[in-house]
């Protein structure tokens, strides 16, 4: 007999599995299960036989882990936000062992990170100036190790990995401990050695990332940030009246948000198959969706193999946009209402050179249909 916290890990070596719901208790021996309920009272529970293999069972029935794991990302945010909720409604960073004090008195903070974990890292840079107002400084871990970089005690460091492995990572983590700053490890894998050297670790709730291409762990890594900043705001007394409650509540209904945007796959998938041969892709945006179009850009490379860069929209014309030629995919990420009409702007630039234009915004943005000839919409979202 064997127990588990899924069915895939015992698949190899069971077929007929007991599922056990909460505040069970089991008695395991070699020759029996038991099952009792909170009133300490044998239960009895149907035998549930498994009929699909192993490799099914592991994907549930996607064709591969990546889209499984596109499709996990409401449940991992949603995790990653309630676990750190109390029933008030309030944040709460138990085990970041972190005083009021230091929190107010850290005069930066350093995000250390690779890859899409930078690119979260980015966004992380955005939310906590704006909302806590410490200023940030991103870095590349490969760049940082070797920069003999500016930090000290006051100096807050955050290393961001999925894997929690990554060498370059863990090394600037080393090196910034040996500076004397405070080390936060924002990390999805439990134990992993930057959970384990960090000063405290804050876990991303994604779940196990099998697919080499993140996704899921890409976005519990900015709503963990999203979580530091707004509480970081609040020690720091940077929010408006009211704005801390309207942060939490719009945290709280980001997985609803995500589904819905989810539902309209068969129309992405539908234009993705019309652009499957294209040669260059380029992605742009402004402040937040600049750091969003990164990370667009380097999932795309990684997975269908075509040529992609990203650029801040206002840098097209200082150069990029002489890459663009008839029939160019540029996708053009405008989700701040306040920098829509710029990023507009940009679009209708390479537009002129020939390019044909995705958009990437908000529900109520039909505007974006003038120029862009195909749109993807998303729910607004503070
Ligand atoms: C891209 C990707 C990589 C990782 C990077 C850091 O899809 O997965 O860019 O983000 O190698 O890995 P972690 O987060 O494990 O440190």
């Amino acid at each position: 007999n064997f127990i588990a916290s899924d069915i895939p890990a015992i698949l190899k070596h069971v077929r007929k599995i007991y599922l056990i719901e909460n505040n069970e208790t089991v008695v395991l021996t070699a020759s029996s299960v038991k099952i009792y309920n909170a009133e300490r009272r044998e239960v009895h529970r149907e035998v549930f036989n498994v009929t699909w293999d192993a490799d099914a069972a592991e994907k549930e029935g996607y064709d591969h882990f990546m889209l499984k794991e596109i499709h996990e990302q409401p449940k991992g945010i949603r995790n990653t936000i309630t676990r750190r909720m109390d029933e008030e409604g309030n944040i709460v960073l138990d085990g970041i062992r972190m005083t009021k004090e230091e929190i107010e008195n850290f005069n930066k903070v350093y995000i250390v990170a690779c890859g899409t974990a930078y690119h979260a890292g980015l966004i992380g840079k955005t939310v906590i100036e704006k909302l806590a107002g410490i200023s940030v400084e991103v870095d590349v871990a490969s760049e940082f190790r070797y920069r003999d970089p500016f930090v000290d005690e006051n100096t807050l460091f955050i290393a961001i990995s999925q894997s929690g492995e990554t060498a370059d990572t863990l090394a600037a983590l080393r090196l910034a401990r040996s500076k004397g700053c405070p080390v936060i490890g924002l990390c999805n894998v439990l134990g992993s050695s930057i959970a384990r050297e960090a000063d405290a670790t804050m876990y991303t709730w994604a779940g196990p990332e099998i697919s080499v291409a993140t996704t899921k762990a890409y976005s519990t890594q900015l709503a963990a940030c999203y979580l530091l900043a707004t509480e970081f705001a609040r020690v720091r007394g940077t929010l408006a009246d009211g704005q801390y409650e309207h942060l939490v509540t719009e945290l709280e209904a980001l997985p609803e948000k995500i589904e819905k945007t989810l539902a309209d796959k068969e129309r992405i998938q539908w234009f993705a198959s019309k652009y499957a041969n294209a040669k260059d892709a380029f992605f742009i945006g402004r402040g937040l969706d600049y750091a969003v179009a990164l990370e667009g850009s380097l999932k795309f490379k990684e997975i269908s193999y075509i040529h992609s860069e990203a650029f801040a929209a206002g840098e097209m014309k200082h150069g990029p946009i002489s890459l663009v030629e008839n029939g160019t995919l540029v996708v053009g990420i405008l989700t701040q209402p306040d920098l829509f009409e710029k990023s507009v702007s940009n679009m209708v630039e390479v537009k002129s050179r020939g390019a044909f234009l995705m958009g990437l915004t908000t529900y109520g943005n039909y505007s974006i249909e003038d120029t862009a000839g195909f749109t993807v919409y998303v729910p607004k979202t503070d």
